[in-house]
């Protein structure tokens, strides 16, 4: 018999929520996260329920710990979600709807981006912003290249081409001018040495200072 990583996890939270005194069905506290998840939330998020990605999962804790006992004894074909249901996009588009979002994630289920689903799980918000790690942004920031390596503009603007950009694999670049998602009022610099050091992007990734200026066109909803 074998058990997944993630069903020893499940495993060792079902012993952690009773001692800390929580039910599954409230993680509505923030004192706990610690403790029982892999690392803090990303600042902006600090402030909203943690019930606002973590639902209920369905049936009794007791239904529940049932079906997995009789799946890891082999006797069901699958294992049911502790506690909580799986976090999924839906939960982020609630709050995060932008309509001008120019890398909507439902493009990505286009064949021609197979490989980047796979490699970056492109088509769900969490391939590029997984929680828990104390980060805004969990991407590769030369990511980019996975989808824009045939770049060639008709009349480039830039001192340095974004052919030539391309040729040179310079793919840490691209958002020392560009924001991924167009949600900032930033007009794209035409000069490689104006471009925010990759630094800096990293920075931002890590919750640091946001480069692309304020106000945004689409502000996030809170749970209030
Ligand atoms: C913005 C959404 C979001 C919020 C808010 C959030 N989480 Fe999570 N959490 C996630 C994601 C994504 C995962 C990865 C597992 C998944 O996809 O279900 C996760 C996983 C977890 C796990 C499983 C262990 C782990 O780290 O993978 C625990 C426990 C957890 N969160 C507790 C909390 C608690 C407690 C709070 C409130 C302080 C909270 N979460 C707030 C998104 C969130
Ligand atoms: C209950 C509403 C809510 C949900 C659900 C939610 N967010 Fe947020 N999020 C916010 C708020 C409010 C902020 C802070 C305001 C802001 O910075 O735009 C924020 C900030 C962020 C930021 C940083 C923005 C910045 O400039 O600092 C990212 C990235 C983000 N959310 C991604 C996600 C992802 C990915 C999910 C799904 C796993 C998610 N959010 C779920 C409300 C939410
Ligand atoms: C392929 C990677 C990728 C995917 C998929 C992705 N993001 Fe992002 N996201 C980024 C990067 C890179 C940044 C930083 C650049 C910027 O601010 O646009 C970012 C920034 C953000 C920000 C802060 C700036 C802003 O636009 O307000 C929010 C909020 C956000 N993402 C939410 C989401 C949500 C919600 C989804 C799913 C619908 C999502 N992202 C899917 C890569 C991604
Ligand atoms: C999963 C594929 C994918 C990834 C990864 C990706 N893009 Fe894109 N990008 C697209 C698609 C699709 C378009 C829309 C144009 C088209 O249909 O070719 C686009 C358009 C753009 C545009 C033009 C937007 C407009 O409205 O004119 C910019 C700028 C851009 N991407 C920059 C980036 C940067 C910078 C990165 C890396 C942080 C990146 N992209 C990563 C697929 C991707
Ligand atoms: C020095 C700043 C700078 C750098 C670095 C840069 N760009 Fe651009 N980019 C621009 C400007 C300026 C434009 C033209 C104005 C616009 O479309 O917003 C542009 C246009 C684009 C477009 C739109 C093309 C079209 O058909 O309209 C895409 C896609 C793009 N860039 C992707 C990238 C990628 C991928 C990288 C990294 C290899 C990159 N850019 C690096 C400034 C930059």
């Amino acid at each position: 018999m074998k058990i997944s990583k993630s069903q020893l996890r499940n495993y060792a939270l079902l012993l952690v929520l009773p001692v800390a005194g929580i039910g599954a069905a409230s993680l509505g506290t923030h004192s706990f996260s610690a403790l029982i998840a892999h690392g803090p939330i990303q600042q902006a998020h600090t402030a909203i329920e943690c019930s606002s990605c973590h639902e209920a999962g369905s049936g009794s804790v007791r239904q529940q710990v049932q079906a997995n006992l009789y799946y890891a004894l082999g006797q069901r074909s699958s294992a049911v979600n502790f506690g909580y249901q799986p976090v999924t996009s839906e939960h982020c588009l609630e709050c995060h709807e932008r309509p001008n979002d120019r890398h909507p994630i439902y493009r990505f289920n286009e064949p021609r981006f197979a490989e980047a689903r796979q490699q970056l799980g492109v088509n769900s918000c969490l391939g590029c912003h997984s929680e828990h790690e104390d980060a805004r942004v969990s991407m590769d920031e030369s990511a980019c290249s996975n989808c824009h390596e045939d770049l060639v503009l008709k009349s480039d603007p830039l001192d340095v081409t974004h052919a030539q950009l391309v040729s040179e694999e310079a793919w840490s670049s691209c958002l020392g001018c560009h924001d991924f998602h167009g949600n900032h009022p930033h007009n794209p610099q035409t000069k490689v040495a104006d471009a925010f050091h990759v630094d800096v992007v990293l920075d931002y990734f890590k919750n640091g200072l946001d480069p692309y200026g304020s106000p945004k066109f689409y502000e996030a909803k809170s749970n209030d």
